[in-house]
C-alpha cells in the first residue's frame, strides 16, 4: 500500500516536473518545444492574431495556478496524512473541514474571481476581432476569400476589370500591409476554415452563410494559412498564403493582375530544343516530400518578388506549344485564362499563375519540377483533387460514371505525357 503511494507520487511529480519545465526556463528548450515556425501562434505580426495570444497567455496562467495550488494541497494531504505504520491505518479519520462556511464561500469566491479574470479579456477580445474596428474602418480594405474543395479562391469587389468584372485570383491572397483587412468568408460546396497563424482567424467558411473576420499585418511579409476544419480526403494539404506588400507594391500588383495575361508570341519558324526535355528527375518524388526548396524556404518574399518578373530562358515556341495544348487537354474548361483561351470557372483563375510562388493551394513551389510534377501526377500529390476526379458533373483527368459497376466506371480521360507536361509548364510559367 504504502510503497505503491510512493511510487504513484513519485509518477505524479515527474509528470508535472516534465510539463511545466519549459514554461520556466528558456534556451535550449526551445529546441525541444519549439514555438516558432511558418504556422507558429506564438510568433503574431498583427493586432488580431496578438489579441488572440493574449487571451490564450490568460487562460494559461490562470489554469496554471489553479492546477499548482489543487496539486499542492493535494500532495500536501497525501504526505501528511499517509499511514506510516501498519497500526496507522487504525487510527480515527482526521477532523473533517465538510461544511465549513468560510472554505466554502472562499473557494466559490476564488472560482468567480478565476473566471472573472479569464471572461475579462475574452469578452473585449471576442468584441475586438469581431470586425474592424470603428475608428480604422474607413481605412479597411475589402476582399473574398472562397473555399472549394481543395483550395481557395480570392475576390476582390474594389478591383473592378472592365468587360470582366472583379478581380480573381487563387491560393495567394495578396494585402496592403498596415490597412486593416475585411475578409467575406465563403464556400462553394462544405465547410472549411480560414486561418492565417500569425495573423488571425480562424473562422468557417458555412454553406449559405456569410461569415467575416478581419485581420492586419503589421509589416510586409510572407504568412503561411491553412484550412482548419475537416472538408475531406485533401484537407491537411488545402494551404494558401498571405503577402502582405507596402501601398506602393501593391497598387503595382494589382494593376497588374486586372491586365489580361501576357502573351508571347512564338517567333517565325521557332523550334522547340530538345535540351528542354530532360529530365527533372523525377524518380526522387516521393508521396508527402516537401513541395518547396530550401532557398523558398529561407527566402519567400524573395521568391514573391522573383515572380514577379518573366522566368529566364524562356522558349517562345515551347510557351506556344503548352497554350495550344492547354486547349486540347481541355484545361481551358475549368481554368480561366483571360485574354487567352481558357475560360472556365471550376478551378483556380491561371491568368497570372506564373506570378504566384505556390501551386496545387500552397502545397508545393512553383518551380517547373514541381509544376509538372503537379500536371502529370496529380493523383499523386494531392488524393482525390477535382483536376483528376472531375468537378460539377465534368470529367477530370479521369472520366467516372457513378451509375455503373465499380469496375467498369473509371475510364481515363486526359493524359498528359511528359514532354506535352514541359510544354505546359512553359506555358502556364509565362502567365505573369
Ligand atoms: Cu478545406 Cu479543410
Amino acid at each position: 500500500m504504502r510503497s505503491r503511494l510512493v511510487s504513484l507520487l513519485r509518477r505524479f511529480f515527474t509528470v508535472l516536473a516534465v510539463l511545466t519545465l519549459p514554461l520556466f526556463t528558456g534556451g535550449w528548450l526551445g529546441e525541444v518545444f519549439p514555438t516558432s515556425g511558418h504556422q507558429s501562434t506564438f510568433e503574431t505580426e498583427g493586432p488580431v492574431a496578438k489579441t488572440q495570444l493574449d487571451v490564450f497567455y490568460v487562460t494559461l496562467w490562470v489554469s496554471l495556478a489553479i492546477f499548482l495550488a489543487v496539486a499542492a494541497v493535494l500532495a500536501y494531504a497525501t504526505i501528511k496524512f499517509k499511514a506510516r505504520k501498519s497500526d496507522d491505518e487504525h487510527t480515527p479519520v482526521p477532523p473533517q473541514s465538510h461544511g465549513n462556511p468560510l472554505i466554502e464561500l472562499g473557494l466559490i469566491a476564488a472560482s468567480v474571481a478565476a473566471l472573472v479574470i479569464i471572461a475579462v479579456p475574452t469578452l473585449k477580445a471576442i468584441w475586438f476581432t469581431y470586425d474592424v474596428p470603428e475608428a480604422e474602418r474607413a481605412n479597411a480594405y475589402e476582399v473574398t476569400a472562397r473555399g472549394l474543395q481543395w483550395w481557395f479562391q480570392f475576390e476582390y469587389p474594389s478591383e473592378q476589370i472592365d468587360g470582366v468584372g472583379q478581380l480573381i485570383t487563387a491560393n495567394e491572397l495578396v494585402i496592403p500591409a498596415g490597412r486593416p483587412i475585411r475578409i467575406n468568408l465563403r464556400t462553394n460546396d462544405v465547410i472549411h476554415s480560414f486561418w492565417v497563424p500569425k495573423l488571425g482567424g480562424k473562422v468557417d467558411m458555412i454553406p449559405n452563410r456569410g461569415n467575416h473576420l478581419w485581420l492586419k499585418a503589421d509589416e510586409p511579409g510572407y504568412f503561411w494559412g491553412q484550412c482548419a476544419e475537416f472538408c475531406g480526403e485533401s484537407h491537411s494539404v488545402m494551404r494558401f498564403r498571405v503577402i502582405a506588400l507596402a501601398a506602393d507594391d501593391f497598387a503595382a500588383w494589382v494593376e497588374n493582375q486586372k491586365k489580361p495575361a501576357r502573351t508571347v508570341e512564338a517567333p517565325e519558324g521557332a523550334e522547340i530544343p530538345q535540351a528542354v526535355f530532360a529530365s527533372y528527375d523525377m524518380t526522387r518524388q516521393k508521396r508527402n516530400a516537401p513541395g518547396y526548396s530550401a532557398e523558398f524556404d529561407a527566402d519567400p518574399m524573395g521568391a514573391w518578388v522573383a515572380k514577379q518578373f518573366p522566368e529566364k530562358d524562356e522558349n517562345a515556341a515551347l510557351i506556344a506549344k503548352g497554350r495550344e495544348l492547354f486547349v486540347a487537354k481541355n484545361c481551358m474548361t475549368c481554368h480561366a485564362v483571360r485574354g487567352h483561351e481558357g475560360v472556365g470557372v471550376n478551378g483556380p483563375d491561371l491568368t497570372h499563375f506564373g506570378s504566384r510562388t505556390t501551386l496545387a493551394a500552397g502545397l508545393l513551389e512553383n518551380n517547373p519540377r514541381e509544376l509538372h510534377r503537379w500536371i502529370v501526377h496529380p493523383n499523386d500529390v494531392k488524393p482525390g483533387n477535382k483536376m483528376w476526379v472531375g468537378v460539377n458533373g465534368m470529367a477530370g483527368y479521369l472520366n467516372i460514371d457513378r451509375s455503373v459497376r465499380y469496375e467498369k466506371q473509371v475510364e481515363r480521360h486526359i493524359q498528359v505525357s511528359d514532354e506535352e507536361g514541359r510544354a505546359l509548364v512553359e506555358y502556364l510559367l509565362s502567365l505573369k
